[in-house]
């Protein structure tokens, strides 16, 4: 019988080496907890069980990446690490130029600084807070225009992360003069990691070539996005993710990479576009604060790792292991009666703090709250996504974001079935006394992203 006719979707892969975890009381982390500030982003890693923190560079590579390690060459300029690279990009996203950079965000300074400035105006179904960070830097206004579906975390429609045709339509009409480029997040990352389809990003450009303006894909979970295509979308169902991949590609003029996620690396990334002009510019301040255009921002060894990351990103049975099993997680927390942003994305389960701790008003960061029960009760490191992260705003005022979510972020190939039975375990356990749980107060912060370093504590009820 082939290994699909049963139930049970197994890791396509067996162990070859292994990381111990170091298995902490309940009291040690209490006290980890208070060392932190209540702040999970201030815990020492190794007081941490299950860290889902990130999917970010947290990935295991593969026996074939480490072996093509080995061959990394650093030769300055021109090594042959650099062409495997710019061939395995190419293969899959047939833009002309590649700009190798160390991680995505160096791809997006490189991009925004060279098209943003003040006055301009990027659209994007939902920029994710670096993109967003880098837009504004610039002095340029950052614009999320995800479809209505997106924002609300119980809709069930199949690809959340699809843009409002009409209202990018309407910007264009109205200030398309400032709007130097039309940027798409697949898969979603901060609206859930929900999926584009294919039909939408096809509208997308032709909304772009009505005003003439570049689409450029914020491609991170690109491999995800196409799997979701495979699964839901109709008449996809027959092709290979590669065939996807490369039509998506083809309706884009350039695009921003993170290949810390989908390329199953733990550093890199990459900036390429079609435009032989704005390629120079982009060359040119990527030699300034990366390096000379053959490494970029990054080692031969890392150019190699990833060439042979991008050819295993793609793979159907690693593709239908990734996705069942961040399913598997969430379809167990929500039959368990514990609210999550639904349907489950690719690469994390969201949880609704904000429904769950409904005792907790959003500006006592029911997020936060969550987020600290589930390391003090099991280890597992979890991310804020609510009003800690989003509530302070420019004029010095707080208030409530739209969602008190708590991310649970699935690294790739790196936990077993048997871990993530510990965390349905752990959540629901800790979901059953969720009106205990308490507020928290924030006591110290920094001027600007005070997730990453606030100090917190419990208020006593
Ligand atoms: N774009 C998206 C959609 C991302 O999710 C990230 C990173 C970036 C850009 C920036 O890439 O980290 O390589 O500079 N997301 C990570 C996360 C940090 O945890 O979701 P980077």
């Amino acid at each position: 019988m082939p290994a699909s006719a049963y139930r049970t979707i197994i890791e396509p892969f067996r162990i070859h080496s292994v990381e111990p975890l170091r298995l902490t009381t309940e009291d040690e982390r209490r006290a980890a907890l208070r060392e932190a500030g209540f702040n999970l982003f201030a815990l020492r890693a190794q007081d941490v069980i299950i860290d889902l923190l990130t999917d970010s560079g947290t990935g295991a590579m593969s026996r074939d990446q480490w072996a093509a390690v080995q061959h990394g060459d650093e030769s300055y300029a021109g090594s042959p690490s650099w062409f495997r690279f710019q061939a395995a990009v190419q293969n899959l996203f047939d833009f002309p130029h590649v700009i190798p950079t160390h991680q995505g965000r160096a791809a997006e300074k490189i991009l925004f600084t060279v098209v943003g400035g003040p006055g301009k105006v990027v659209p994007n179904n939902t920029h994710f807070d670096t993109t967003r960070a880098n837009v504004e830097y610039t002095g340029a206004e950052a614009l999320d225009l995800v479809i209505a579906e997106g924002r609300d975390p119980s809709s069930p429609h199949p690809f959340k992360g699809n843009v409002d045709i009409a209202a990018l339509d309407a910007l264009l009409a109205e200030r398309g003069d400032v709007v130097p480029l039309v940027m798409v997040t697949i898969t979603n990352n901060s609206g859930g990691g929900q999926p584009v389809s294919l039909a939408n990003l096809r509208a997308v450009r032709e909304v772009c070539d009505r005003y003439g303006k570049p689409l450029f894909l914020d491609a991170c979970r690109f491999a995800e996005n196409a799997w979701f295509i495979r699964e839901r979308e109709e008449g996809q169902g027959d092709r290979d993710v590669v065939d996807i991949v490369r039509e998506v590609a083809s309706l884009a003029d350039g695009m921003t990479m993170s290949a810390k996620k989908d390329p199953l690396g733990n550093i890199g990334g990459w900036l390429a576009v079609r435009d032989e002009a704005l390629a120079a510019r982009c060359r040119e301040l990527l030699i300034l604060t990366e390096g000379f255009p053959t490494y970029g921002g990054l080692a031969g060894r890392d150019l190699e790792a990833l060439a042979q990351g991008l050819t295993e990103a793609v793979d159907h049975d690693y593709l239908r292991y990734r996705t069942r099993s961040t399913a598997y997680l969430g379809e167990a927390l929500i039959a368990g009666g514990v609210p999550c942003v639904q349907p489950i994305g690719g690469h994390a389960v969201y949880l609704d703090a904000r429904a769950l701790l409904p005792h907790l008003d959003p500006l006592h960061y029911p997020g936060q709250s969550l987020a600290v029960a589930l390391y003090e009760a099991g280890g597992i490191r979890g991310c804020e996504i609510g009003t800690v992260m989003f509530g302070r705003q420019p004029d010095g005022t707080e208030q409530a974001a739209a969602m008190d979510l708590v991310r649970l972020a699935i690294p790739r190939r790196t936990y077993t079935q048997s871990h993530i039975d510990y965390v349905i375990e752990v959540v629901l356990g800790v979901a059953a006394h969720a009106a205990d749980l308490p507020a928290y107060r924030i006591v110290d912060e920094p001027p600007s992203l005070r997730h990453f370093t606030a100090r917190f504590e419990p208020v006593p009820a």
